[in-house]
Order: structure tokens, then sequence, then C-alpha cells
């Protein structure tokens, strides 16, 4: 039988690609989202690409008895747990809506696990967490601190997964941290579909490509990196998608295991705990050699001005790889020539979005 896993935040940008690649893998899924931030439309395109329809539930995290209601219809192996809100410059304003939904809610999502006794769980934490990193490539015994509400609820989802751990050894809870998702799925058929203007770097290059924004705005050229711009780690969203696969089908080696180290002898075998695994590509794109790649494979110019730096951006952001190659087995195998090639692909035949 193919393991149900129930995938909160599956119509969003991660969570589309990543129930593609979970179909792909044999999982059989169930998308749990109260569209806050994505749409129906996304949705039925995944169910066009994968070829058959898709269990979803409209719902919110934060209401227990739906997800109760959820867990009594369907027999999870586990959760991939995407949902949350993301805008670090909204999170400053709206602190109290970012710890309510992205804290609260996961704790609701804890409960409801742990009453119907589901407790392997991924959760998409972020390279946030790391703040300004003291050494590069960042890896995960790397010191956490964040200094913005959204990277707040984040770390505080992370203590609290791993005092869950520590308090009951059944747990099997692992924490995915992103550096820079970007990219979409080659069909072009779904991606990144920003609510407003972005915030984000390459959304906001598709869209002046695209003719829809003007000018995008370089935020400092005095960084001390290969060209004064930041440096970040740019990781398409299909390696990304991959990523959840490998850790999932990790749980389930890990939870065969205990299974059958538990039959042959009284003694227990160790769960996974909290385990903590960085997702990226070990390599840093400068914002100007960004751009460049994107003009060179869309044929459109991007205009450009330097403006003054943006407050909490640091210089430079890059992941170790290592972990995550030598636990999953898993690495990113995407240029940033694809990546920019799959964003132009999705923004171009949809301008609009999914609208
Ligand atoms: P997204 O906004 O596209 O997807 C999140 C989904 O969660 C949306 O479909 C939204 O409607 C849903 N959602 C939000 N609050 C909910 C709630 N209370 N109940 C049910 N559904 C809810 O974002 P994404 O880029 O796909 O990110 C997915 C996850 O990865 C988020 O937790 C985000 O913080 C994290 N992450 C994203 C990035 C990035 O750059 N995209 C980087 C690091 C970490
Ligand atoms: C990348 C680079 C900007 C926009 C953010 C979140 C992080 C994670 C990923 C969720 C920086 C520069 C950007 C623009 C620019 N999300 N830039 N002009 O800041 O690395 O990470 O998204 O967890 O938490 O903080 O990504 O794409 O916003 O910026 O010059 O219009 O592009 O200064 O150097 P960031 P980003």
């Amino acid at each position: 039988m193919k393991n149900k896993i129930l995938v909160t935040g599956g119509a969003g940008y991660i969570g589309t690609h990543t129930c593609i690649a979970l179909h792909e893998a044999g999982y059989d899924i169930v998308i749990y989202d109260n569209l806050s931030n994505s749409s129906c439309a996304a949705i039925k395109r995944v169910s066009t690409l994968i070829g058959q329809p898709l269990e979803f539930i409209e719902g919110d995290i934060r209401d227990a008895e739906t997800l109760r209601q959820a867990f009594v219809d369907h027999q999870f192996f586990g959760v991939i747990h995407f949902s949350g809100l993301k805008a670090v410059g909204e999170s400053v304003t709206k602190p109290l809506l970012y710890y309510n939904n992205n804290v609260s809610g996961t704790i609701t999502l804890l409960e409801v696990m742990r009453q119907y006794n589901v407790k392997n769980l991924i959760f998409s934490s972020s390279a946030t967490v790391y703040g300004d990193p003291k050494f590069l490539p960042i890896d995960e015994s790397s010191s956490r601190s964040c200094t913005n509400p959204y990277g707040q609820s984040k770390l505080i989802v992370e203590y609290i997964l791993e005092d869950l751990a520590l308090s009951d050894d059944s747990w099997n809870l692992i924490a995915l941290r992103y550096f820079n998702p970007v990219g979409a799925h080659p069909s072009g058929q779904i991606g990144e579909d920003p609510n407003d203007i972005p915030n984000n770097l390459m959304p906001y290059i598709s869209q002046v490509a695209v003719g829809k924004l003007e000018k995008l705005s370089i935020f400092g050229n005095d960084y001390p990196t290969v060209d004064g711009t930041g440096v970040r780690d740019f990781i398409h969203v299909t390696d990304l998608a991959q990523g959840h696969v490998a850790a999932l089908n990790y749980l389930q080696q890990q939870v065969d295991l205990q299974r059958s180290n538990s039959k042959r002898s009284s003694s227990k075998s160790s769960s996974v705990g909290f385990l903590p695994i960085n997702l990226g590509t070990g390599k840093g794109t400068s914002v100007l050699e960004l751009v460049s790649a994107f003009s060179s494979i869309s044929g459109q110019a991007i205009p450009y001005q330097f403006t003054s730096r943006r407050v909490g951006d640091i210089a430079s952001c890059y992941a170790s790889s290592d972990k995550a190659k030598n636990v999953l087995g898993w690495e990113a195998k995407l240029s940033i020539t694809e990546m920019c090639q799959d964003t132009w692909r999705w923004q171009s035949i949809n301008p609009t979005g999914y609208d």
C-alpha cells in the first residue's frame, strides 16, 4: 500500500512542486490549505500534470476540528508542513499574525498529530534561522538567531520540535532549511505567483523581464562580495521538491527499522528525533550575476538601478550541503541556467500568474 502524506500548504509555490514529485515517487497525497496565498487554479494544474484528481481539504491549520476530521478520514504516514506566512516585511508590521499563523498553527497541527499517533513530520524551515552567518558555507551546527518575526517564527518552531523530540522519543521530525528557492516546473504550468509586488529577487526580475514592472532596484552594491551585490544560494524548486522526497524516504526507512528492531528485541531503537538539514546547492550567486544570466536567457533587457541596502539583509549566504548528501543521499542538480529558463517559461506563458 502506498503511504499517504498530508501536505499542509500544498497549494503554494513549493507545495505544488513537491506534490508532483511525491506523486511521481509513489506517495498518495492529501493537500490541506486555507488558500490564503494560493488558489484552486494551482491545484487544478497539478492535477492535470499528474493526470488524476487530487484530494484537497480547504482548511486552516489553526482549526483543530477540520484537521482532526482529516486524520479521521485518512490514515497518514506523516505530514509535510509547508503552510505558513512568509513575507519578512509584513511580519514586522503584523507580528501577531505571523506568530499566530506560523507558531500557534504548528502547535495545533502537532497536537492533532499526537492525538492520532502520526509522529513523522517534515517542516519547512529556512536559512533565515542562521541570521548573519559567522562562517561560510553555513552548516547545520552554525549558531541561530533572527531579527524579524518571520524568522523568529521559524526558529521558535525549530525549538518546539527539538523540545518535543526530547520529551517523547517516538517523534521523527526533520526541519529542512531552504536557502533561496527559485524556478518553476519545466512544463511552465506551475510556478511562483506573488499576490502583490514581489519581495524576492527572482520574481521581481522576471516581472521586469515580462514588462509588468519597470525597473529592478538592487539593494546595495557595496557589500564585500565579488561585485558588491548580495550573494545567495539559489536552488531550483524542483530540486527542493526532490529533497522532500528524499527526506520522506529517509523517514520511511527509519520507521521500518524502528519497527523491525522493536519486533526482534525488547530494546527500542532510536528515533530520528529532531534532525535539521540544509537544502541548498552550496554555490553562491550574486544579484548582478543572476540579473545578467536571466537577461541573456530570456533575451529581455532588465533595467536596474542601485539603491541603498535593504534593512536586515546580509552580504553572503550559501549552504554546506554535505549533510543532505550524507544523510538523505540528495543533492541539487540544476544550475542557474535552468533556474532562469524555467522561471522565464512560467512567467512568459503566465504573465499574470494563475489569474
Ligand atoms: P506559499 O505562500 O506559496 O505557500 C504556503 C501555503 O500555505 C499557501 O498555499 C497558503 O495558502 C498556505 N497557508 C498559509 N497559512 C495557512 C494556514 N494557517 N492554514 C492552511 N494553509 C495555510 O509559500 P512557499 O514559498 O511555498 O513556502 C512554503 C513554506 O516554506 C513556508 O512555510 C515558507 O515559510 C517556507 N520557506 C519558503 C522560502 C521561499 O523563499 N519561498 C524559503 C524558506 C522557507
Ligand atoms: C536576495 C538578494 C537582496 C529584491 C528571503 C527571506 C528568507 C527566505 C528567502 C523564507 C538580496 C536582493 C532582492 C530586490 C534586490 N524566505 N534584492 N532587489 O533576502 O536572501 O531571503 O527569501 O524563508 O527568509 O529573507 O531573498 O530574494 O529577497 O533577496 O536587490 O528587489 O536580492 O538585497 O541580496 P533573501 P531575496
